[in-house]
């Protein structure tokens, strides 16, 4: 498949090296492609299996864009690219917006349903956004089975994205899938929660699972 990631910190380049090595044709979107300190630093951590372009080329090519850019800028820089460069493609939301402190940009409506909202001709999936960049890659070095989210309008893009999260070592069971772009809230503000698990850990490096009693008797 076709990935165009936009963002190129953490997220976008272990998402990049991830898919890559899964044999995905990836393309890093960045503001910076022409900066050769950028490419030197991505070549030393992706290597020469993604290639580097401006972020209108990154989408231009692609079948599954990616959003790994900051919440709050996220929605202007996907407005600079054009609404119908998006139009009719599966956009991966992985971004959260914070505001001061830990607090979010989207405290109501998601920043996964604004994309939405601002894009209704692109099918947004939002998923990943519950674990760390390191992690999103990585499931198998979690000592027992982590739950991760999807929410979207569309059930054929969240299929998709599914397929590609079974790519990066995610198994279909570990796969939940909430409905809606509105449940995108819920992963958004388990954002909070997730800080706070990290502070009491002293880690961002864990997963959560979703258990059920071992039966309805137990209810
Ligand atoms: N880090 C995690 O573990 C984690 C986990 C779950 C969710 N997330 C979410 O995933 C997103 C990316 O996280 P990250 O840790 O990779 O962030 P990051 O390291 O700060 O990287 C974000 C990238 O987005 C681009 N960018 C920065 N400012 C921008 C702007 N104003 N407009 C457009 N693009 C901009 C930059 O790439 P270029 O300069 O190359 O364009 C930058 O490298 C965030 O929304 C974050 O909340 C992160």
């Amino acid at each position: 498949m076709k990935i165009g990631i936009l963002g190129t910190g953490n997220v976008g380049r272990a998402l990049a090296d991830g898919w890559a090595a899964a044999g995905h044709d990836v393309v890093l979107g960045s503001r910076r492609s022409q900066d050769l300190e950028l490419r030197s630093e991505l070549e030393a951590s992706v290597g020469d299996r993604v290639a580097v372009a401006d972020p209108g080329q990154a989408v231009a090519g692609a079948d599954v864009v990616v959003n790994a850019t900051p919440g709050t800028a996220s929605v202007p820089h996907l407005a600079s690219l054009g609404s119908s460069a998006l139009a009719g493609k599966i956009l991966l939301d992985v971004a959260v917006g914070f505001g001061e402190g830990v607090t979010l940009s989207h405290p109501v409506e998601s920043l996964g349903e604004e994309i939405q909202r601002t894009f209704p001709d692109t099918r947004v999936v939002k998923t990943l956004c519950t674990i760390d960049a390191g992690l999103m890659v990585a499931p198998g070095s979690l000592v027992g089975p982590s739950t991760l989210f999807l929410s979207g309008d569309d059930t054929d893009a969240k299929r998709t994205v599914e397929t590609l999260l079974n790519d990066l070592g995610w198994p279909p069971e570990s796969l939940l899938d909430l409905g809606g772009i509105a449940t995108a809230r819920g992963q958004e503000h388990y954002s909070l929660l997730f800080m706070g698990i990290a502070e009491a850990l002293g880690s961002y490096g864990f997963g959560i699972q979703v258990v059920v009693p071992t039966s309805t008797q137990s209810l």
